[in-house]
């Protein structure tokens, strides 16, 4: 059965300028009645290039925020803005095209599609998106690739780029915890963690008073980098309230997943955020999710665990920790 995506729906709703009962979300999640409005969220925003402190505020960030930015990362605004155009000009393709690389039920995350929350959320959230791997190059199915030349070569650049961005953030990370430079990544996966992006796009709506983009979620990765377009959206919730992050053009946005906050026992939090959706404008977003092979082993890093501070999470294969979360049943 093909499922209709928020872009033909939302071509609709401009027209009715309502929308359809499934994305209205209750009460106290709506965003005008949950956002606190007016305050945008100073997340902490870190220059890479300066290495004498970029280790401690990371570390810092990622133990009370559990998300920053970083700017002089070292990946041009050249190849960000190519991503995000071949990227956009991917959603702009007439819907027969994208969907000659739907997801289907075999191709597991990868692939164009539409999340259909209804069953455990009861709700939907007004975003498409595309999923595939980036690396390593073993992993790469180019099947769930955009057709388009510059696509592959605009993502294979990033790609490459932020391989350097992670390895970095990845040793400051596992310095914080006290563990030699390489002890974090290796914990995650070392050369086998899985980069997987996501392109998340979030078309007008009408009434983005009244529904979501994605809805509020820590993410099960390790860390999570990610590129917005320039439309606000993304929301932090913070002593009780929901807050806008600050959009900083070219920063990338580094989000604690669950992962590390697992292997460091919770020194380092993973973040609860969500999205907002835009009454004229398209959002979208570029994600890239790292993950642990699906068969390793996660749980605190024995270094980090005695018996003044034992174990808070249990030990288990990333796969099963996923099972659980997307299946909503208690880790
Ligand atoms: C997400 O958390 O999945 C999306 C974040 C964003 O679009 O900024
Ligand atoms: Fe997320």
């Amino acid at each position: 059965m093909e499922v209709e995506r928020v872009q033909s729906i939302a071509s609709k709703s401009k027209l009715s300028n309502t929308i359809p009962s499934q994305f209205i979300r209750s009460e106290n999640e709506q965003p005008a009645a949950s956002t606190l409005h007016g305050v945008v969220l100073e997340v902490p925003v870190i220059d890479l290039s300066d290495g004498k402190t970029a280790s401690r505020l990371i570390s810092e960030a990622s133990s009370e925020w559990g998300i920053f930015q970083v700017v002089n990362h070292g990946i041009s605004d050249e190849i960000i803005a190519k991503l995000q155009r071949v990227g956009r000009e991917f959603f702009e393709l007439p819907k027969e095209e994208k969907e000659l690389i739907a997801k289907t039920p075999e191709s597991g995350m990868e692939g164009y599609g539409t999340s259909l929350h209804k069953k455990i959320e009861g709700k939907k959230g007004w975003v498409d998106h595309l999923f595939h791997k980036i690396w390593p190059p073993a992993a790469l199915n180019y099947n769930f690739w955009p057709k388009n030349p510059y696509y592959r070569e605009a993502n294979e650049e990033y790609a490459e780029k932020l391989l350097e961005v992670s390895n970095k953030l990845a040793k400051w990370l596992s310095l914080g915890l006290g563990l030699e430079d390489g002890e974090l990544k290796a914990a995650m996966g070392g050369e086998d963690i899985i980069y997987l992006m996501k392109i998340n796009y979030y078309p007008p709506c009408p009434r983005p008073d009244l529904a979501l983009g994605v809805v509020a979620h820590t993410d099960m990765s390790a860390i999570t980098i990610l590129v917005p377009n320039e439309v606000q959206g993304l929301q932090v919730f913070r002593d009780d309230h929901w807050y806008d992050v600050k959009y900083i053009p070219n920063a990338l946005i580094i989000h604690i997943g669950d992962q590390i906050e697992i292997l460091s026992n919770g020194k380092y939090k993973a973040v609860y955020h969500r999205t907002i959706v835009n009454k004229e404008r398209t959002r979208m977003s570029w994600p890239v999710f790292l993950e642990p092979p699906s068969d390793l082993e996660l749980g605190p890093i024995s270094k980090l665990v005695n018996q003044q501070n034992p174990p808070k999470y249990k030990t288990k294969k990333y796969k099963d920790y996923a099972y659980c979360k997307l299946n909503k049943i208690p880790q």
